[in-house]
Protein backbone atom coordinates (compact mmCIF):
# COMPACT_ATOMS: atom_id res chain seq x y z
CA UNK A 1 0.00 0.00 0.00
CA UNK A 2 1.28 3.12 -0.70
CA UNK A 3 -0.38 6.84 0.13
CA UNK A 4 1.12 10.10 -0.83
CA UNK A 5 1.20 11.45 3.24
CA UNK A 6 2.79 7.86 4.14
CA UNK A 7 6.41 8.33 4.79
CA UNK A 8 8.21 5.82 1.88
CA UNK A 9 9.59 2.88 3.51
CA UNK A 10 6.89 2.76 6.45
CA UNK A 11 3.94 -0.27 5.60
CA UNK A 12 0.71 0.93 7.58
CA UNK A 13 -1.53 -1.96 9.09
CA UNK A 14 -3.34 -0.69 11.01
CA UNK A 15 -5.07 2.62 11.65
CA UNK A 16 -3.08 3.21 15.47
CA UNK A 17 0.13 2.60 13.13
CA UNK A 18 -1.48 5.10 10.54
CA UNK A 19 -2.35 7.82 12.98
CA UNK A 20 1.41 7.21 15.16
CA UNK A 21 3.01 7.97 11.76
CA UNK A 22 0.72 10.89 10.91
CA UNK A 23 1.83 12.73 14.49
CA UNK A 24 5.08 12.12 13.88
CA UNK A 25 5.19 13.51 10.34
CA UNK A 26 2.29 15.70 10.37
CA UNK A 27 1.34 17.01 14.17
CA UNK A 28 -1.17 19.55 13.04
CA UNK A 29 -3.29 17.39 11.34
CA UNK A 30 -4.28 15.22 13.93
CA UNK A 31 -3.66 17.75 17.07
CA UNK A 32 -6.99 17.62 19.04
CA UNK A 33 -9.25 20.60 19.10
CA UNK A 34 -9.16 23.09 21.53
CA UNK A 35 -12.80 24.02 21.09
CA UNK A 36 -15.90 23.03 19.91
CA UNK A 37 -18.15 25.98 17.87
CA UNK A 38 -21.79 24.65 16.59
CA UNK A 39 -24.13 26.65 14.34
CA UNK A 40 -27.73 26.22 14.93
CA UNK A 41 -27.50 25.79 18.78
CA UNK A 42 -31.16 26.52 19.20
CA UNK A 43 -31.91 24.05 16.28
CA UNK A 44 -33.11 20.87 16.13
CA UNK A 45 -30.65 18.56 15.14
CA UNK A 46 -29.15 20.21 18.20
CA UNK A 47 -31.56 19.13 20.40
CA UNK A 48 -31.85 15.49 19.16
CA UNK A 49 -27.91 14.94 18.57
CA UNK A 50 -25.55 17.05 19.62
CA UNK A 51 -26.45 18.30 23.25
CA UNK A 52 -26.34 14.64 23.61
CA UNK A 53 -23.67 13.36 22.65
CA UNK A 54 -21.70 16.29 24.16
CA UNK A 55 -22.98 14.68 27.47
CA UNK A 56 -22.11 11.56 27.23
CA UNK A 57 -18.45 12.72 25.90
CA UNK A 58 -18.48 14.58 29.21
CA UNK A 59 -19.64 11.73 31.00
CA UNK A 60 -16.80 9.70 29.19
CA UNK A 61 -14.56 12.07 30.25
CA UNK A 62 -13.68 13.11 26.75
CA UNK A 63 -15.07 16.83 26.91
CA UNK A 64 -13.09 18.78 28.51
CA UNK A 65 -12.38 22.45 25.63
CA UNK A 66 -14.40 25.03 25.56
CA UNK A 67 -18.18 24.41 24.05
CA UNK A 68 -19.49 27.93 21.84
CA UNK A 69 -23.34 27.75 20.42
CA UNK A 70 -23.91 30.24 17.98
CA UNK A 71 -27.31 30.99 16.62
CA UNK A 72 -29.83 33.84 15.88
CA UNK A 73 -32.44 33.62 18.03
CA UNK A 74 -32.75 36.38 20.65
CA UNK A 75 -31.65 34.01 23.75
CA UNK A 76 -29.04 34.16 26.35
CA UNK A 77 -26.86 31.84 27.83
CA UNK A 78 -29.19 30.71 30.63
CA UNK A 79 -31.75 30.18 27.44
CA UNK A 80 -29.09 28.06 25.78
CA UNK A 81 -28.59 26.64 29.12
CA UNK A 82 -31.80 25.29 29.76
CA UNK A 83 -32.33 24.53 26.26
CA UNK A 84 -28.94 21.99 26.55
CA UNK A 85 -31.03 20.76 29.86
CA UNK A 86 -34.12 20.05 27.94
CA UNK A 87 -32.25 18.26 24.96
CA UNK A 88 -30.38 15.95 27.25
CA UNK A 89 -33.74 14.66 29.27
CA UNK A 90 -35.70 14.10 26.29
CA UNK A 91 -33.28 12.90 23.89
CA UNK A 92 -29.99 11.94 26.25
CA UNK A 93 -31.37 9.66 28.86
CA UNK A 94 -31.22 12.36 31.36
CA UNK A 95 -28.88 14.75 33.14
CA UNK A 96 -26.00 12.90 35.06
CA UNK A 97 -25.24 14.50 38.23
CA UNK A 98 -21.40 15.33 37.50
CA UNK A 99 -21.27 15.26 33.52
CA UNK A 100 -24.30 18.17 33.41
CA UNK A 101 -22.37 20.39 35.54
CA UNK A 102 -19.20 20.42 33.35
CA UNK A 103 -20.57 20.58 30.06
CA UNK A 104 -22.86 23.64 31.47
CA UNK A 105 -19.27 25.52 32.74
CA UNK A 106 -18.11 24.70 29.41
CA UNK A 107 -21.11 26.21 27.47
CA UNK A 108 -21.08 29.98 25.58
CA UNK A 109 -23.23 31.29 23.09
CA UNK A 110 -23.04 33.94 21.06
CA UNK A 111 -26.41 35.26 19.71
CA UNK A 112 -26.05 36.70 15.92
CA UNK A 113 -26.96 36.45 12.48
CA UNK A 114 -24.99 34.70 10.17
CA UNK A 115 -24.41 37.39 7.72
CA UNK A 116 -23.04 39.64 9.80
CA UNK A 117 -19.20 39.65 10.18
CA UNK A 118 -19.68 40.63 14.06
CA UNK A 119 -20.71 37.40 14.87
CA UNK A 120 -17.60 36.33 13.55
CA UNK A 121 -15.66 38.99 15.35
CA UNK A 122 -17.16 38.26 18.58
CA UNK A 123 -16.76 34.44 17.70
CA UNK A 124 -12.92 34.87 17.06
CA UNK A 125 -12.77 36.98 20.43
CA UNK A 126 -14.45 34.39 22.56
CA UNK A 127 -11.87 31.71 21.17
CA UNK A 128 -9.91 33.22 22.85
CA UNK A 129 -6.60 31.42 23.11
CA UNK A 130 -7.85 28.45 21.33
CA UNK A 131 -6.02 27.65 18.08
CA UNK A 132 -7.16 24.72 16.46
CA UNK A 133 -11.15 25.24 16.80
CA UNK A 134 -13.81 22.64 15.22
CA UNK A 135 -16.51 24.41 13.71
CA UNK A 136 -20.28 22.06 13.40
CA UNK A 137 -22.25 23.62 10.47
CA UNK A 138 -25.44 21.92 12.18
CA UNK A 139 -27.70 24.24 10.00
CA UNK A 140 -29.63 24.13 6.97
CA UNK A 141 -27.05 23.77 3.89
CA UNK A 142 -28.58 26.97 2.15
CA UNK A 143 -26.72 28.61 4.66
CA UNK A 144 -23.41 26.90 4.54
CA UNK A 145 -21.69 28.96 2.07
CA UNK A 146 -22.45 32.35 3.92
CA UNK A 147 -21.12 30.84 7.51
CA UNK A 148 -18.00 28.99 5.44
CA UNK A 149 -17.08 32.57 4.02
CA UNK A 150 -17.29 34.66 7.34
CA UNK A 151 -15.36 32.10 9.13
CA UNK A 152 -12.82 32.44 6.40
CA UNK A 153 -12.89 36.09 6.76
CA UNK A 154 -12.90 36.54 10.12
CA UNK A 155 -9.51 34.51 11.18
CA UNK A 156 -11.83 31.50 12.36
CA UNK A 157 -11.08 28.51 9.87
CA UNK A 158 -7.19 29.06 10.67
CA UNK A 159 -6.06 25.64 11.82
CA UNK A 160 -9.71 24.70 12.34
CA UNK A 161 -11.81 21.61 11.65
CA UNK A 162 -15.02 21.81 9.54
CA UNK A 163 -17.93 19.82 10.39
CA UNK A 164 -20.75 19.16 7.80
CA UNK A 165 -23.94 17.90 8.06
CA UNK A 166 -25.47 15.24 5.43
CA UNK A 167 -27.05 15.59 2.48
CA UNK A 168 -23.73 17.15 1.40
CA UNK A 169 -25.06 19.15 -1.63
CA UNK A 170 -28.32 18.90 -3.49
CA UNK A 171 -27.04 17.23 -6.46
CA UNK A 172 -23.96 16.11 -7.96
CA UNK A 173 -23.10 19.59 -8.97
CA UNK A 174 -23.70 21.64 -5.53
CA UNK A 175 -21.94 19.22 -4.37
CA UNK A 176 -18.94 19.71 -6.25
CA UNK A 177 -19.40 23.52 -5.98
CA UNK A 178 -20.23 23.10 -1.94
CA UNK A 179 -16.78 21.66 -2.12
CA UNK A 180 -15.21 24.24 -3.73
CA UNK A 181 -16.44 26.98 -1.39
CA UNK A 182 -14.79 24.71 1.70
CA UNK A 183 -11.70 24.29 -0.16
CA UNK A 184 -11.51 27.97 -0.33
CA UNK A 185 -11.01 28.14 3.95
CA UNK A 186 -10.29 24.52 4.53
CA UNK A 187 -7.89 21.77 2.95
CA UNK A 188 -9.55 18.61 2.77
CA UNK A 189 -8.06 17.12 5.89
CA UNK A 190 -10.21 19.52 8.10
CA UNK A 191 -13.32 18.58 6.01
CA UNK A 192 -15.31 16.12 8.07
CA UNK A 193 -18.23 15.30 6.36
CA UNK A 194 -20.84 13.57 8.21
CA UNK A 195 -23.21 10.58 7.77
CA UNK A 196 -24.00 8.98 11.00
CA UNK A 197 -24.59 6.08 9.40
CA UNK A 198 -20.84 5.47 9.32
CA UNK A 199 -20.64 6.54 13.20
CA UNK A 200 -23.00 2.87 13.96
CA UNK A 201 -21.27 -0.16 15.42
CA UNK A 202 -23.50 -2.21 13.79
CA UNK A 203 -22.96 -0.57 10.45
CA UNK A 204 -18.66 -0.78 10.89
CA UNK A 205 -19.72 -4.60 12.13
CA UNK A 206 -21.08 -5.20 8.76
CA UNK A 207 -17.25 -4.79 7.38
CA UNK A 208 -16.21 -7.02 10.32
CA UNK A 209 -18.41 -9.68 10.13
CA UNK A 210 -17.42 -10.13 6.07
CA UNK A 211 -13.98 -10.00 6.55
CA UNK A 212 -13.24 -11.56 9.84
CA UNK A 213 -14.73 -14.50 9.15
CA UNK A 214 -13.20 -17.16 7.27
CA UNK A 215 -16.39 -19.12 6.01
CA UNK A 216 -17.87 -15.98 4.00
CA UNK A 217 -14.54 -15.14 2.05
CA UNK A 218 -15.93 -18.27 -0.55
CA UNK A 219 -19.79 -16.83 -0.70
CA UNK A 220 -19.67 -13.40 -0.56
CA UNK A 221 -20.08 -13.12 -4.42
CA UNK A 222 -22.28 -13.26 -7.31
CA UNK A 223 -21.50 -17.60 -7.23
CA UNK A 224 -23.43 -17.90 -4.11
CA UNK A 225 -25.23 -14.52 -3.23
CA UNK A 226 -28.70 -14.05 -5.14
CA UNK A 227 -29.80 -11.13 -3.84
CA UNK A 228 -29.27 -8.42 -1.40
CA UNK A 229 -32.20 -5.90 0.15
CA UNK A 230 -32.22 -2.80 2.80
CA UNK A 231 -35.41 -1.77 4.37
CA UNK A 232 -35.15 1.61 6.02
CA UNK A 233 -38.64 1.66 7.83
CA UNK A 234 -40.17 4.19 10.21
CA UNK A 235 -43.09 4.17 11.43
CA UNK A 236 -43.07 7.75 12.69
CA UNK A 237 -43.48 10.83 9.64
CA UNK A 238 -41.61 13.93 9.34
CA UNK A 239 -41.65 14.47 12.82
CA UNK A 240 -41.83 18.55 12.65
CA UNK A 241 -39.21 18.92 9.75
CA UNK A 242 -41.96 19.65 7.55
CA UNK A 243 -39.52 22.40 5.67
CA UNK A 244 -36.61 20.67 5.45
CA UNK A 245 -38.15 17.61 4.27
CA UNK A 246 -40.11 19.06 1.60
CA UNK A 247 -36.66 20.43 0.21
CA UNK A 248 -35.36 16.87 0.24
CA UNK A 249 -37.27 13.52 -0.08
CA UNK A 250 -36.26 10.30 1.12
CA UNK A 251 -33.57 9.61 -1.84
CA UNK A 252 -31.46 13.49 -0.48
CA UNK A 253 -32.47 12.16 2.91
CA UNK A 254 -31.28 8.65 3.18
CA UNK A 255 -30.55 6.77 0.24
CA UNK A 256 -27.73 8.87 -0.93
CA UNK A 257 -25.88 8.62 1.82
CA UNK A 258 -26.90 6.44 4.66
CA UNK A 259 -28.40 3.47 2.71
CA UNK A 260 -25.43 3.66 -0.32
CA UNK A 261 -23.13 3.47 2.70
CA UNK A 262 -24.18 0.47 3.60
CA UNK A 263 -24.12 -1.26 -0.12
CA UNK A 264 -20.22 -0.09 0.29
CA UNK A 265 -19.68 -1.99 3.41
CA UNK A 266 -21.97 -5.13 2.15
CA UNK A 267 -19.95 -5.06 -1.49
CA UNK A 268 -16.55 -3.94 -1.09
CA UNK A 269 -13.43 -5.60 -1.37
CA UNK A 270 -11.24 -6.32 1.09
CA UNK A 271 -9.01 -3.53 1.83
CA UNK A 272 -4.85 -3.90 1.58
CA UNK A 273 -5.28 -2.66 4.82
CA UNK A 274 -7.34 -1.22 7.94
CA UNK A 275 -5.51 2.20 7.39
CA UNK A 276 -8.77 4.58 6.62
CA UNK A 277 -8.03 5.82 3.38
CA UNK A 278 -7.24 2.31 2.24
CA UNK A 279 -11.25 1.41 3.65
CA UNK A 280 -12.58 4.87 1.83
CA UNK A 281 -10.69 3.52 -1.49
CA UNK A 282 -12.52 0.16 -1.94
CA UNK A 283 -15.71 1.95 -0.59
CA UNK A 284 -15.57 4.34 -3.83
CA UNK A 285 -14.86 1.72 -6.34
CA UNK A 286 -17.92 0.44 -5.28
CA UNK A 287 -20.12 3.21 -5.86
CA UNK A 288 -18.43 4.23 -9.33
CA UNK A 289 -19.41 0.55 -10.16
CA UNK A 290 -22.75 1.25 -9.67
CA UNK A 291 -24.08 2.73 -12.80
CA UNK A 292 -26.58 6.02 -12.98
CA UNK A 293 -29.71 4.61 -11.83
CA UNK A 294 -32.26 4.18 -14.05
CA UNK A 295 -35.46 5.93 -13.37
CA UNK A 296 -37.39 2.46 -14.44
CA UNK A 297 -35.91 0.97 -11.49
CA UNK A 298 -37.42 3.56 -9.26
CA UNK A 299 -40.58 3.92 -7.20
CA UNK A 300 -40.83 7.34 -5.56
CA UNK A 301 -44.19 7.03 -3.15
CA UNK A 302 -45.72 9.52 -0.47
CA UNK A 303 -47.99 8.99 2.19
CA UNK A 304 -51.43 9.78 1.97
CA UNK A 305 -51.35 13.27 4.64
CA UNK A 306 -47.99 14.40 4.26
CA UNK A 307 -49.18 17.82 2.52
CA UNK A 308 -51.19 18.65 5.76
CA UNK A 309 -47.75 18.99 7.82
CA UNK A 310 -46.67 21.78 8.46
CA UNK A 311 -43.61 23.31 6.11
CA UNK A 312 -45.00 20.98 3.56
CA UNK A 313 -46.27 22.87 -0.14
CA UNK A 314 -49.84 21.85 -0.63
CA UNK A 315 -49.01 20.20 -4.06
CA UNK A 316 -45.95 19.11 -3.13
CA UNK A 317 -44.73 15.67 -5.22
CA UNK A 318 -41.65 15.19 -2.65
CA UNK A 319 -41.19 11.57 -1.98
CA UNK A 320 -41.93 10.03 1.74
CA UNK A 321 -40.60 6.69 0.40
CA UNK A 322 -38.49 5.12 -2.33
CA UNK A 323 -37.73 1.77 -3.43
CA UNK A 324 -35.08 0.92 -6.19
CA UNK A 325 -33.21 -1.71 -7.54
CA UNK A 326 -29.25 -1.28 -8.27
CA UNK A 327 -26.62 -3.32 -10.06
CA UNK A 328 -23.00 -3.72 -9.26
CA UNK A 329 -20.98 -3.63 -12.53
CA UNK A 330 -18.09 -5.64 -10.49
CA UNK A 331 -16.36 -9.11 -11.52
CA UNK A 332 -17.92 -9.96 -7.74
CA UNK A 333 -21.21 -8.63 -7.95
CA UNK A 334 -22.71 -8.61 -11.50
CA UNK A 335 -25.73 -10.14 -12.25
CA UNK A 336 -27.06 -9.19 -8.34
CA UNK A 337 -29.74 -7.36 -7.46
CA UNK A 338 -29.34 -4.64 -4.51
CA UNK A 339 -32.74 -3.24 -3.64
CA UNK A 340 -33.02 -0.28 -1.30
CA UNK A 341 -36.35 0.62 0.45
CA UNK A 342 -36.86 3.52 2.95
CA UNK A 343 -39.82 5.26 3.62
CA UNK A 344 -42.00 7.24 6.25
CA UNK A 345 -45.15 6.11 8.20
CA UNK A 346 -44.25 2.44 7.35
CA UNK A 347 -45.66 -0.21 9.81
CA UNK A 348 -42.79 -0.27 12.19
CA UNK A 349 -39.36 0.80 12.92
CA UNK A 350 -36.49 -1.47 11.44
CA UNK A 351 -33.47 -1.22 9.28
CA UNK A 352 -32.11 -4.17 7.75
CA UNK A 353 -30.07 -5.85 5.84
CA UNK A 354 -31.21 -8.84 3.75
CA UNK A 355 -28.70 -11.01 1.85
CA UNK A 356 -30.38 -14.00 0.14
CA UNK A 357 -28.17 -17.29 -1.09
CA UNK A 358 -28.80 -19.29 -3.84
CA UNK A 359 -31.00 -22.50 -3.29
CA UNK A 360 -28.97 -25.87 -2.43
CA UNK A 361 -29.99 -28.30 -4.86
CA UNK A 362 -31.85 -30.56 -3.09
CA UNK A 363 -35.57 -30.05 -4.40
CA UNK A 364 -36.40 -33.48 -2.74
CA UNK A 365 -36.19 -31.94 0.80
CA UNK A 366 -38.35 -28.51 -0.56
CA UNK A 367 -35.07 -26.63 -0.15
CA UNK A 368 -35.29 -22.52 0.92
CA UNK A 369 -32.71 -20.12 0.44
CA UNK A 370 -30.41 -19.50 3.41
CA UNK A 371 -30.04 -15.79 4.54
CA UNK A 372 -28.23 -13.46 6.12
CA UNK A 373 -30.43 -11.01 8.25
CA UNK A 374 -28.50 -8.23 9.84
CA UNK A 375 -31.18 -5.58 12.04
CA UNK A 376 -29.26 -2.17 12.14
CA UNK A 377 -31.41 -0.45 14.25
CA UNK A 378 -33.12 0.40 16.72
CA UNK A 379 -32.56 -3.05 17.99
CA UNK A 380 -29.48 -5.21 16.89
CA UNK A 381 -29.14 -8.58 15.76
CA UNK A 382 -27.97 -10.80 13.62
CA UNK A 383 -29.68 -14.07 12.11
CA UNK A 384 -28.55 -16.72 9.91
CA UNK A 385 -31.67 -17.94 7.95
CA UNK A 386 -31.24 -22.21 7.51
CA UNK A 387 -33.36 -24.87 7.11
CA UNK A 388 -33.71 -28.02 9.92
CA UNK A 389 -35.06 -31.55 9.86
CA UNK A 390 -38.67 -30.74 11.52
CA UNK A 391 -38.77 -33.35 14.47
CA UNK A 392 -40.96 -36.63 13.18
CA UNK A 393 -41.46 -39.17 10.37
CA UNK A 394 -40.00 -38.87 6.73
CA UNK A 395 -37.18 -35.58 5.86
CA UNK A 396 -39.65 -32.55 6.35
CA UNK A 397 -37.81 -29.39 6.34
CA UNK A 398 -38.48 -26.30 8.98
CA UNK A 399 -37.43 -23.33 8.63
CA UNK A 400 -35.18 -21.51 11.66
CA UNK A 401 -32.96 -18.83 12.20
CA UNK A 402 -29.65 -18.82 14.07
CA UNK A 403 -29.80 -15.80 15.92
CA UNK A 404 -27.14 -13.33 17.80
CA UNK A 405 -28.36 -10.10 19.61
CA UNK A 406 -26.66 -7.39 21.12
CA UNK A 407 -28.32 -6.76 24.86
CA UNK A 408 -24.56 -5.17 26.16
CA UNK A 409 -25.63 -1.47 24.81
CA UNK A 410 -25.78 0.79 27.94
CA UNK A 411 -22.43 2.39 27.79
CA UNK A 412 -21.71 2.10 23.90
CA UNK A 413 -20.87 5.47 22.42
CA UNK A 414 -24.05 6.55 19.69
CA UNK A 415 -23.15 7.62 16.42
CA UNK A 416 -22.83 11.21 17.01
CA UNK A 417 -20.57 10.78 20.30
CA UNK A 418 -18.10 8.59 18.18
CA UNK A 419 -18.39 11.42 15.32
CA UNK A 420 -17.76 14.60 17.09
CA UNK A 421 -14.92 12.83 19.39
CA UNK A 422 -13.27 12.06 16.15
CA UNK A 423 -13.77 15.14 14.88
CA UNK A 424 -11.97 16.52 17.67
CA UNK A 425 -9.11 13.95 17.27
CA UNK A 426 -8.64 14.67 13.91
CA UNK A 427 -9.36 11.05 12.94
CA UNK A 428 -11.27 11.26 9.62
CA UNK A 429 -12.12 7.12 9.15
CA UNK A 430 -15.89 7.65 9.98
CA UNK A 431 -16.40 10.52 7.56
CA UNK A 432 -16.91 11.13 3.76
CA UNK A 433 -14.60 11.89 1.53
CA UNK A 434 -15.56 14.19 -1.17
CA UNK A 435 -14.97 11.33 -3.99
CA UNK A 436 -17.35 9.67 -2.40
CA UNK A 437 -19.73 12.00 -1.92
CA UNK A 438 -19.38 12.50 -5.93
CA UNK A 439 -19.73 9.07 -6.58
CA UNK A 440 -22.67 8.56 -4.74
CA UNK A 441 -24.47 11.61 -6.30
CA UNK A 442 -23.70 9.97 -10.03
CA UNK A 443 -25.88 7.32 -9.10
CA UNK A 444 -29.22 9.08 -8.03
CA UNK A 445 -28.62 12.37 -10.15
CA UNK A 446 -30.68 10.83 -12.94
CA UNK A 447 -33.52 9.84 -10.38
CA UNK A 448 -33.92 13.36 -8.24
CA UNK A 449 -36.36 15.66 -8.55
CA UNK A 450 -40.25 15.28 -8.74
CA UNK A 451 -40.68 14.86 -12.38
CA UNK A 452 -41.11 10.73 -11.99
CA UNK A 453 -44.24 9.31 -11.13
CA UNK A 454 -45.06 9.49 -7.90
CA UNK A 455 -47.86 6.91 -5.67
CA UNK A 456 -49.50 7.45 -2.78
CA UNK A 457 -49.58 5.06 -0.16
CA UNK A 458 -51.98 4.80 3.35
CA UNK A 459 -49.64 5.63 6.43
CA UNK A 460 -48.89 1.94 8.31
CA UNK A 461 -48.24 0.40 5.30
CA UNK A 462 -45.20 -0.62 3.30
CA UNK A 463 -45.34 1.87 0.52
CA UNK A 464 -47.32 1.89 -2.71
CA UNK A 465 -48.25 -1.30 -4.25
CA UNK A 466 -46.26 -0.41 -7.66
CA UNK A 467 -42.53 -1.03 -5.23
CA UNK A 468 -43.45 -4.89 -4.76
CA UNK A 469 -42.90 -5.13 -8.65
CA UNK A 470 -39.31 -4.06 -8.50
CA UNK A 471 -38.92 -7.56 -6.18
CA UNK A 472 -41.08 -9.55 -8.46
CA UNK A 473 -37.86 -11.44 -9.88
CA UNK A 474 -36.54 -12.50 -6.52
CA UNK A 475 -39.97 -13.70 -5.00
CA UNK A 476 -40.86 -10.30 -3.21
CA UNK A 477 -39.68 -8.15 -0.54
CA UNK A 478 -38.18 -9.26 2.33
CA UNK A 479 -40.45 -7.66 5.45
CA UNK A 480 -38.70 -7.17 8.53
CA UNK A 481 -40.54 -7.89 11.47
CA UNK A 482 -41.49 -6.42 14.84
CA UNK A 483 -39.87 -9.22 17.48
CA UNK A 484 -36.66 -9.92 14.97
CA UNK A 485 -34.39 -9.84 17.57
CA UNK A 486 -36.36 -12.02 19.74
CA UNK A 487 -34.92 -15.80 20.41
CA UNK A 488 -37.51 -18.49 19.16
CA UNK A 489 -37.06 -22.11 19.25
CA UNK A 490 -36.56 -24.24 16.79
C1 LIG B 1 -31.44 11.20 9.29
C2 LIG B 1 -32.60 11.54 8.42
O1 LIG B 1 -30.23 11.45 8.63
O2 LIG B 1 -31.50 9.82 9.64
C3 LIG B 1 -33.91 11.21 9.10
O3 LIG B 1 -32.57 12.94 8.12
C4 LIG B 1 -33.91 9.77 9.56
O4 LIG B 1 -35.00 11.45 8.24
C5 LIG B 1 -32.66 9.48 10.37
O5 LIG B 1 -35.07 9.57 10.35
C6 LIG B 1 -32.57 8.01 10.73
O6 LIG B 1 -31.49 7.80 11.57
P1 LIG B 1 -31.47 6.54 12.52
O7 LIG B 1 -30.14 6.60 13.18
O8 LIG B 1 -32.59 6.69 13.49
O9 LIG B 1 -31.66 5.32 11.66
Amino acid sequence: MENESVPKGVFMNDAVAMTEVQRKTCPAALAPSDAFVFFGASGDLAHKMIFPALHAMARHGNLNIPVIGVAKSGWTLDQLRARAKDSIVQHGGGTDRDAFPKLISLLNYIDGDYQDPATFKKLREMLGAAARPTHYLAIPPVLFPTVIKQLGESGCATNARVIVEKPFGHDLKSAIKLNAVLHEYFPESAIFRIDHYLGKEAVENLLFFRFGNTFLEPIWNRHFVESVEITMAESFGIAGRGAFYDATGAIRDVVQNHLLQVVAFLAMEPPNSLYYESLRDEKVKVFRAIPPLDPARLVRGQFNGYTREPGVAPNSRVETFAALKLEIDSWRWAGVPFLIRAGKRLPLDATEVFVKLKKPPLSKLDSESNYFRFRLGPELCMGLGVRVKRPGPGMKPSPAELLAVRTDRCDEEDAYERLLGDALRGEPGLFVRQDAVEAAWSIVDPVLGTDSPLFSYEPGTWGPEEAGKLADDIGGWHTPQAAACAVTSM
